[in-house]
């Protein structure tokens, strides 16, 4: 029998573990000639906010050895565009929508909450409190446990959809944070976010980034990821959505096996397309090899007593 790849994030049904992450694929649309978006378990949105956003000036994305720093800044339309433009497309799609939202305030939080409740192709929200690219995207938020419950449990009294949190790998104590984000009410955390960083251009003798800081991602944070999702698993009970550096079938299944019921896929959508594809026909075949009939047998397997 064919192994069972489905997952399941609260209430929310998920054909695959994979999604994309926010913010590397637009809305779908960008992508939608590339490849059939039904391929995916779900799809993220980019980072929405209440008002339009042009993002930040100047060099907004620079290569590394081993992944990509941005600063984009939460360039989007604003939630009104969004509502009319961009949703009657993922309405069309037949797979769970997650938007991403992210304010300065707990108020701009609550107002997006709101204003999306409505709409039942909103199958879940993703809040942002951990964007280290824009002075006020919610990573001063992100980094203080008492902040991330309080705005957790307004957002908890505001809609009954799935609320998946996600956290900032730019603090001491991840653990806390996610701990805070369950008592609050959240049905799952996401994580994790770029990792603050900077690259300077020797010849000019300046930071390469218009914001000088910017996010670190691709495959240089993978280990990160993987350590801070095994360690989150170990302290909290809801589910985790692992990202961070995947690029291919093995680190899928390293972040399943570390606790992650889903999985996103961020950076290497910019190098291929395809990698959803190719993931998924690892899964299945690693499965198969290893006599897993479901997801569920996986997940969190890497905590199993050491036998050597
Ligand atoms: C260009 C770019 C834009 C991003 N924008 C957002 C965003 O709007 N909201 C968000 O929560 N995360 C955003 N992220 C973070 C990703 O969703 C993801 O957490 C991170 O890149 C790690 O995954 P990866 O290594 O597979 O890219 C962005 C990342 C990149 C590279």
């Amino acid at each position: 029998m064919e192994p069972k790849i489905q997952s399941r994030i609260g209430s929310l049904e998920l054909n695959n573990p994979l999604l994309t992450a926010s913010g590397t694929y637009g809305n779908g649309r960008e992508y939608s000639n590339y490849i059939d978006l039904h391929c995916w378990g779900g799809l993220v949105t980019k980072g929405l906010t209440l008002e339009s956003r042009s993002g930040n000036s100047g060099i907004r994305i620079v290569e590394t050895a081993a992944g990509i720093l941005n600063s984009i800044g939460l360039q989007n339309p604003g939630i009104e565009y969004f509502i009319k433009e961009e949703l009657p497309f993922l309405e069309k799609l037949k797979i769970p929508v997650i938007v991403n939202i992210a304010g300065r305030r707990i108020r701009d939080y609550e107002e997006l909450a709101r204003r999306l409740d409505p709409f039942s192709t909103v199958s879940a929200l993703e809040v942002n409190v951990s964007c280290p690219n824009v002075r006020e995207g919610g990573l001063a938020f992100g980094t203080n446990p008492g902040l991330v419950y309080e705005i957790t449990a307004r957002l908890r009294e505001i809609t009954t959809k799935p609320l998946i949190i996600k956290l900032t790998p730019n603090v001491a104590d991840v653990g806390e944070i996610a701990i805070q984000a369950e008592k609050a009410g959240a049905d799952a955390v996401s994580l994790i976010n770029t990792l603050m960083g900077m690259e300077i251009d020797v010849e000019r003798q300046k930071p390469m980034l218009g914001n000088i800081v910017g996010g670190l991602s691709g495959p240089a944070v993978k280990p990160v990821a993987l350590r801070m999702i095994y360690q989150v698993y170990r302290q909290i009970k809801i589910p985790i959505i692992g990202m961070g550096g995947i690029t291919k079938g093995e680190d899928a299944v390293a972040f399943l096996l570390a606790g992650a019921r889903a999985i996103a896929l961020g950076t290497v959508n910019f190098v291929n397309p395809k990698a959803p594809l190719e993931i998924k026909n690892y899964l299945l075949d690693y499965m198969r090899r290893h006599n897993f009939s479901s997801l569920e047998e996986m997940v969190g397997l890497a905590h199993r007593e050491r036998e050597d």
